[in-house]
């Protein structure tokens, strides 16, 4: 696996700027302004457990996907992100199923969901007030895009060649691409100049919640 494929943008986050450079660089690289960068001994140890992993992908993908019906619920009065949380629930779900199928032909059962600790620390840093609470959930669902764009693009590409890695290089362009989605409903919302601000800001405290926790099988 060579990790300096994957790069993280180290200037500071200028969400002008930001937009016209997010692209895809080729088919298994995926483009991120994360600033914390995930170290090989985690993807070595998801490499020995993928069994664990693939259990808790999978219920990653479903609170992805109750994420966005929650978005839903929340914010009827706002049809464009309704329209995109709408396909979003149906994707996650789509990446849901395929989860499942390779942990049922590893002969494998799932299991009851575990808290999700860096979940709820970016959720702890979410604010009140009706507007900077929902400039918070879309920044934090963007983060929280990149993070698994990162981390399946990592694992892809220290696979070894077969279904499985295909999978995680098409998953990892898939999350890449909701979190500009994100991103782009920000826009839609917000000034750039506050989008810019927080976003740095949220991105820094994501570095620090990915450093604070343990090494494990799990996406977070
Ligand atoms: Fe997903
Ligand atoms: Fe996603």
């Amino acid at each position: 696996m060579d990790l300096k494929r994957f790069f993280i943008h180290k200037r500071k986050t200028d969400f002008r700027h930001f937009l016209t450079n997010f692209r895809k660089i080729n088919e298994n690289e995926v483009v991120t302004l994360l600033k914390y960068e995930t170290k090989k001994t985690w993807v070595d140890h998801v490499l020995k457990n993928i069994d664990a992993f693939l259990l808790d992908h999978a219920a990653a993908e479903k609170k992805a996907a109750g994420m966005a019906i929650s978005m839903i619920s929340h914010y009827p009065d706002k049809p464009h992100l309704v329209k995109i949380m709408a396909n979003l629930a149906i994707e996650e779900m789509c990446h849901y199923r395929s989860v499942i199928a390779f942990i049922y032909s590893r002969q494998k059962q799932l299991k009851s969901d575990q808290k999700d600790e860096y979940i709820h620390a970016l959720h702890a840093l979410m604010r009140k007030g009706t507007e900077a609470y929902f400039l918070d959930r879309l920044l934090i669902a963007a983060i929280v895009e990149a993070r698994g764009a990162e981390r399946f693009s990592l694992i892809a590409n220290a696979m070894e060649k077969g279904k499985l890695q295909k999978f995680y290089h098409q998953i990892a362009q898939s999350e890449q691409h909701h979190y500009q989605l994100f991103i782009e409903l920000a826009q839609f919302y917000f000034n750039p100049t506050d989008i810019d601000k927080r976003l740095n800001y949220l991105l820094q405290e994501e570095a620090k919640i990915c450093k604070s926790l343990p090494i494990h099988a799990k996406l977070h």
